[in-house]
């Protein structure tokens, strides 16, 4: 199958999240099932120079946006079985970030745009272009109204993938023939308009042939009223066509036997010792007492990420006899609050604010515990990468989260180790108390119980968080469509 990904952001070139992660590794799992995979993205300014990697300009087109005629270049490069292409327009994407401007509706409008370009350029016909959250969303509604005449479009089919469903892609009904040539009808009959404005999100999920998200418990929460962020109504409406398709994670880039970040490589057998070997160098370099837990945090620090349980979580961790290592960015105002919890205890905490891969993989290896509190996960990637690195994750079981961890309870209490099933810790609702509580509890168990908790860490290194069956379910799911 020819199958195109059109996504804001991906490794090994541009990422700000888990999407990027998302994006290379399946479109690597589909080209070892033997099909042919293409990723569309933005040339951003800052994008990653790979050594060895050419990128070579290969179309020129104008993209047409109401008055506008938009010159366009279209770079290529061929990168472990997949073609990347690129969309190159100084105006929309030599910036410092990726996203946050007040333009970027009208950015990734005219991304969008020129896909649909591509699509009618590239030398072969493209079976399924698989979109990925509200950037590209309006694509298939722009083909489809625009384009049905066209034989180069017929017989496409799409699919959505919603990674974040807080993002709508919102802009006003004015903007709808300004931004996309698209006609006001659309909106006055409801297909695109959700919260009396236009939303790429909704679009993507009334045109596209199938949605998913990116965890089956993350699916049924998004049918409700509650966990929908707004979309139970138009997801109901395509409730057989919606399913959730769990992420896995690159396990040859995420190896404590193998990875050359860490400090000192281990694997199930030397686990604990080589576990205290990475914490005790760790602390040396940053202050902290390796004789306590350590607790991590490697996040974006957005309220998604469950910040209001953060803060308390880690005084109180950092208060009765652990340590804390958080590394994230994101909102100024969080990062902040963070740097002040680490001065006034900076024996206990060490907060890192920024994107840093090698202090990442460095933390994973040092930590005992990762803290995952999160107001809502549609998947999530660092507790599958803190469980393989043999540290325990402790959750809000939401999302994604309530799909890959196990999570120890009162029942395993009186039970011996070798019986231990479980892999992490978490609890159900968004309290503090029960955060507090559950840390407590892991604490007590990291003290008290080395047996139990040596095995729960075997356990979590034993996991297999691979791609393979998620890949051929969305393999399945295209043949589906793909008549
Ligand atoms: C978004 C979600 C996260 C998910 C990732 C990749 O960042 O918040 O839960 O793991 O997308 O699908």
């Amino acid at each position: 199958m020819n199958i195109l990904m059109a996504s804001s952001e991906s490794l090994p070139f541009s990422k700000t999240g888990g999407l990027a992660d998302v994006i290379f590794s399946l479109s690597k799992e589909f080209v070892k099932l033997k099909n042919n995979v293409s990723i569309v993205l933005p040339k951003y300014k800052t994008n990653k120079v790979i050594k060895g990697v050419k990128l070579n300009k290969i179309f020129q087109f104008d993209v047409k946006m109401n008055w506008r005629i938009i010159p366009t270049s279209v770079y290529h490069c061929y990168y472990l079985g997949i073609d990347f292409y690129f969309i190159e327009n100084q105006k929309y994407f030599e910036r410092d970030n990726l996203y946050g401007y007040y333009d970027d509706g009208e950015r990734f409008a005219y991304f969008t745009n020129a896909v649909v370009k591509l699509i009618a350029s590239l030398p072969y016909k493209i079976d399924i272009v698989h979109l990925h959250d509200h950037q590209v969303g309006l694509l298939p509604c722009v083909i489809k109204t625009l384009y049905s005449d066209k034989e180069i479009y017929k017989g496409i089919k799409y699919v959505l993938t919603i990674h974040n469903p807080e993002f709508k892609g919102y802009f006003s009904k004015d903007s709808l023939y300004d931004f996309y040539n698209l006609p006001i009808n659309l909106y006055n009959e409801g297909k695109i308009r959700l919260d009396e404005q236009v939303s790429t999100l909704k679009a993507g999920i009334v045109f596209s042939d199938k949605i998913t998200t990116v965890s089956p418990t993350h699916a049924k929460e998004l049918l409700t009223y509650e966990g929908s962020k707004g979309l139970n109504y138009d997801l109901n409406l395509r409730k057989n066509d919606f399913v959730g398709i769990l992420n896995g994670m690159d396990n040859d880039f995420f190896n404590p036997r193998t990875d050359t970040y860490i400090y000192k490589n281990y694997g199930i057998k030397d686990v604990l010792k080589g576990k205290n070997e990475n914490k005790t160098e760790f602390c040396k370099k940053y202050n902290l007492d390796p004789k306590l837990p350590l607790f991590a945090i490697v996040s974006r620090l957005s309220s998604q990420k469950g910040i209001e349980l953060l803060y308390p979580m880690v005084e109180f961790l950092s208060y009765t006899g652990g340590n804390i290592a958080l590394i994230g960015s994101g909102d100024k105002e969080i990062e902040d609050k963070f740097l002040q919890l680490g001065r006034v205890n900076n024996k206990h905490i060490f907060i890192y604010i920024g994107y840093n891969e090698e202090l990442a993989h460095k933390v994973y290896a040092s930590s005992d515990f990762l803290l995952m509190p999160s107001s809502f996960e549609p998947c999530g990637l660092s507790q599958m990468i803190a469980q393989k690195y043999g540290s325990l994750p402790i959750v809000r079981k939401t999302g994604g989260l309530k799909d890959t961890v196990n999570c120890y309870d009162l029942s395993d209490e009186e039970k011996k180790a070798k019986d231990i099933i479980k892999d992490g810790f978490g609890f159900d609702n968004y309290s503090i108390s029960e955060a507090i509580l559950t840390c407590a509890k892991a604490m007590n168990l990291y003290n008290g119980r080395k047996d139990v908790y040596k095995k729960m860490v075997i356990n979590a290194m034993k996991l297999n968080h691979t791609w393979d069956e998620s890949a051929r379910i969305y393999i399945a799911l295209y043949e589906s469509i793909n008549k």
